[in-house]
């Protein structure tokens, strides 16, 4: 059997406080997560439970207090080589254009200058910015940058994609002409050229809609899957219109049956930190 794109074995993080270091909080403890190659798995959990904190050890940016990470079936050191990451927040560098970003990752990983041009200018068309090469990021509304950034994850050719709620901050009908176009982009490629996706999301909609899979952590401390679906409704999907899928809506209610306790236990432990 192949090894999985992507594997968390019993994974537990604990992080110390800077200025206490006797105050120890553990996010996540217990965690056994896989993806394999070519799968599109969702994490879905309550705000605060320990999502980026899994994804950022699967990019091998955090290594776990304890457990293991293994990529296509090899321990992972430093960062994960094979993987492209998309992050919640902006992460364009201002002073270079649109092309300038795409190129940039291209340019580390050693592509001499024509090719990673041409590159990236594929990509850019690709993601529907093809005259846009020129602009700077403050010149692109939300929707372009993410473009951008999507573009840029992808033009290195990463065989595992890694998504921390990529599209949150964008407006509802923007946000699901991503998640088409992400899916459409990661249909496309098909066989072993299929990526492997890991997308944190807390919006339950958006992770049925966009996987095959969807696993529900509980709310922290502490943190792991309580909960595990397959979601196997027929691709290509379009994220708006699956909503209205009857087996979308079953799904739907089977995942939140699982996820609901523990998002109110979430948003309990949030207004507390807000009061003390
Ligand atoms: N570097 C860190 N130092 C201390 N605590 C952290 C650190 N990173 C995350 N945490 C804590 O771990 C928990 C999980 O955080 P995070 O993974 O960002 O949650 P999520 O992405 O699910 O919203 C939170 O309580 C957060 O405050
Ligand atoms: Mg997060």
């Amino acid at each position: 059997m192949n090894a999985p794109a992507l594997a968390l074995h019993d994974v537990a993080c604990t992080f110390v406080d800077k200025h206490d270091p006797g105050q120890r909080y553990t996010a996540v403890r217990d965690v056994t997560l896989t993806v394999g190659a070519g799968e599109f798995v969702s994490v879905v959990g309550p705000t605060g439970c320990g999502k980026s904190t899994l994804l950022n050890v699967g990019a091998g940016l955090l290594a776990p207090s304890t457990g293991r990470v293994e990529v296509f079936g090899q321990p992972l050191q430093g960062l994960n080589a094979r993987a492209g990451y998309m992050f919640q927040t902006e992460s364009l560098m201002p002073w270079r254009t649109a092309l300038g970003n795409v190129v940039a990752g291209l340019e580390f990983r050693g592509m001499p200058m024509d090719q990673a041009n041409e590159q990236a200018e594929a990509w850019l068309r690709r993601v529907g910015l093809g005259g846009f090469g020129d602009r700077y990021p403050h010149q692109l509304s939300g929707g372009m940058r993410k473009r951008v950034s999507l573009a840029q994850t992808l033009a290195p050719d990463p065989d595992i994609i890694l998504m921390d709620e990529p599209f949150s901050a964008l407006d509802i009908q923007t946000r699901q002409l991503m998640e088409n176009e992400v899916l459409d982009i990661w249909q496309g490629t098909t066989g072993t050229g299929r990526k492997a996706v890991l997308f944190i999301t807390h919006d339950l909609d958006e992770a049925i809609a966009m996987s095959d899979r969807v696993v529900v952590l509980s709310a922290g401390p502490a943190s792991h899957p309580i909960g595990e679906f397959a979601i196997d409704l027929e691709r290509p999907r379009d994220v708006a219109e699956v909503r209205s899928a009857p087996r979308f809506i079953e799904l739907h209610k089977a995942i939140w049956a699982v996820l609901r306790d523990e998002v109110l236990k979430g948003y309990a432990q949030q207004l507390q930190v807000k009061a003390a």
